[in-house]
C-alpha cells in the first residue's frame, strides 16, 4: 500500500499543505476545491486537478477531506455520496466529538470506511517527522493506510477505536494553547511597560513553560487519584503572589481579568475548606462549576 493514490478535497491553507506533502512523497494525488484557482502550484508540483468533487472521490481509494467545518464536509460530499462505497474517507476537518461520530455513521451508511483525524500542527509543519495527527477509527483500517497517513506527520497516532476521541483531545489541547497564549500576552504587556521586548523575555518564558509543564505531571497523578495534598505549594501560599500580579497589572494599566478569574477559583476552593491543598484541587471547580 506504499503508493496508494489519494484525493485531497479542500484546498485552504491546510488542504494545500496536505496535498503538497502527498505530492512530495510521490503519492498519486488528485485535488479539488470549491473555489477555483487554489490548485495551480499543486498542479505544477505534479498533482492532478479533478473537475468535480465526484471525479475527485472516484480518483482514489483514500479520500482526505479538510475544510472549514463538518457542515461543509457534508455539503461538499453530497453530490459524490453514491461513489463513496468501498473507499476510505479520512476527515481532517476540525470538529466536536458528536460531529465526528455522526459523520462516521453517515459514511458507514454509504459503505465507506471512516477515520477521523485532528491535526495538531499548522500548515508549514505538515510532513515533518515531529508533526502529530491524532486519529480515531477502526485499527484494521488505520493499519492499512498508516504509511500513507504518516506522510502528513511522523507523529501520526491511532488514539482510539472511537472516532470522537481525537476531536476531544483536539479541543482539550487547544484550550491549553489559548490559555498559554493569554498568559504570555499578559506577561509581555507587563514587561513592555518597562520597554522590555517580548523577544528579550522569550528565553526565560520558554524555560518557565518547560518548568510549569513538569509541575503538571504531579497534578495529573493527583487528579487521577482524587487526592490533592500539596507537595509543592498550597492554594493559600499562592494567594499573595497572585495578589502581587494583580496589583502590578493595575498600577501599570494592564488588563488582568484572566488572573482575577484565577483568584476567584482559589478563593472558592479556600472557602470550601481546601486552603492546604495543591492547585490540582481546582479540577473540582471545572467538574462541577455549580458547586
Ligand atoms: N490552519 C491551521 O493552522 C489548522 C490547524 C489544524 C487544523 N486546521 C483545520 O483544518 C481545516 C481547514 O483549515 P484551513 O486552515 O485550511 O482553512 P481555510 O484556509 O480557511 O480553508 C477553508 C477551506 O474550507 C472550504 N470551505 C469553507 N466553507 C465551505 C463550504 N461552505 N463549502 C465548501 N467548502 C468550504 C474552503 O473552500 P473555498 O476555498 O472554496 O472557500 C477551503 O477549502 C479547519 O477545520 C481547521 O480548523 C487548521
Amino acid at each position: 500500500m506504499n503508493n496508494t493514490a489519494v484525493a485531497v478535497i479542500g484546498l485552504g491553507m491546510m488542504g494545500q499543505a496536505l496535498a503538497a506533502a502527498f505530492v512530495n512523497a510521490a503519492r498519486p494525488t488528485t485535488v479539488w476545491n470549491r473555489t477555483q484557482g487554489k490548485a495551480e502550484h499543486l498542479i505544477e508540483m505534479g498533482a492532478s486537478q479533478a473537475p468535480t468533487v465526484t471525479a475527485a472521490v472516484t480518483a482514489a481509494p483514500l479520500v482526505i477531506i479538510c475544510v472549514r467545518d463538518y457542515d461543509a464536509v457534508r455539503e461538499l460530499l453530497a453530490p459524490a455520496e453514491a461513489h463513496l462505497s468501498g473507499r476510505v474517507l479520512v476527515n481532517l476537518t476540525s470538529g466536536a466529538s458528536d460531529e465526528a461520530r455522526a459523520m462516521a455513521e453517515w459514511a458507514a451508511e454509504r459503505g465507506a470506511g471512516y477515520l477521523d483525524g485532528a491535526i495538531m500542527m499548522t500548515p508549514p509543519g505538515i510532513g515533518a517527522p515531529q508533526t502529530v495527527i491524532l486519529y480515531g477509527g477502526s485499527p484494521e483500517l488505520y493499519e492499512v493506510h498508516e504509511k500513507t497517513l504518516a506522510v502528513l506527520g511522523g507523529g501520526t497516532t491511532l488514539l482510539s477505536y472511537d472516532v470522537g476521541i481525537p476531536s476531544l483531545y483536539d479541543v482539550a489541547l487547544l484550550g491549553i494553547m489559548w490559555s498559554t497564549f493569554n498568559g504570555f500576552m499578559h506577561a509581555a504587556a507587563l514587561l513592555n511597560t518597562e520597554k522590555i521586548a517580548a523577544t528579550d523575555f522569550m528565553p526565560l518564558a520558554g524555560d518557565w513553560l518547560t518548568g510549569v509543564a513538569s509541575f503538571l505531571t504531579a497534578y495529573a497523578h493527583q487528579i487521577d487519584e482524587g487526592e490533592y495534598a500539596a507537595s509543592d505549594a498550597t492554594l493559600e501560599t499562592q494567594l499573595p503572589p497572585l495578589s502581587h500580579l494583580l496589583h502590578e497589572s493595575r498600577i501599570r494599566g494592564i488588563d488582568a481579568t484572566m488572573h482575577e478569574y484565577t483568584k476567584t477559583l482559589i478563593d472558592e476552593a479556600i472557602a470550601n475548606g481546601h486552603a492546604l491543598d495543591s492547585y490540582a484541587r481546582i479540577i473540582e471547580h471545572f467538574r462541577t462549576p455549580a458547586a
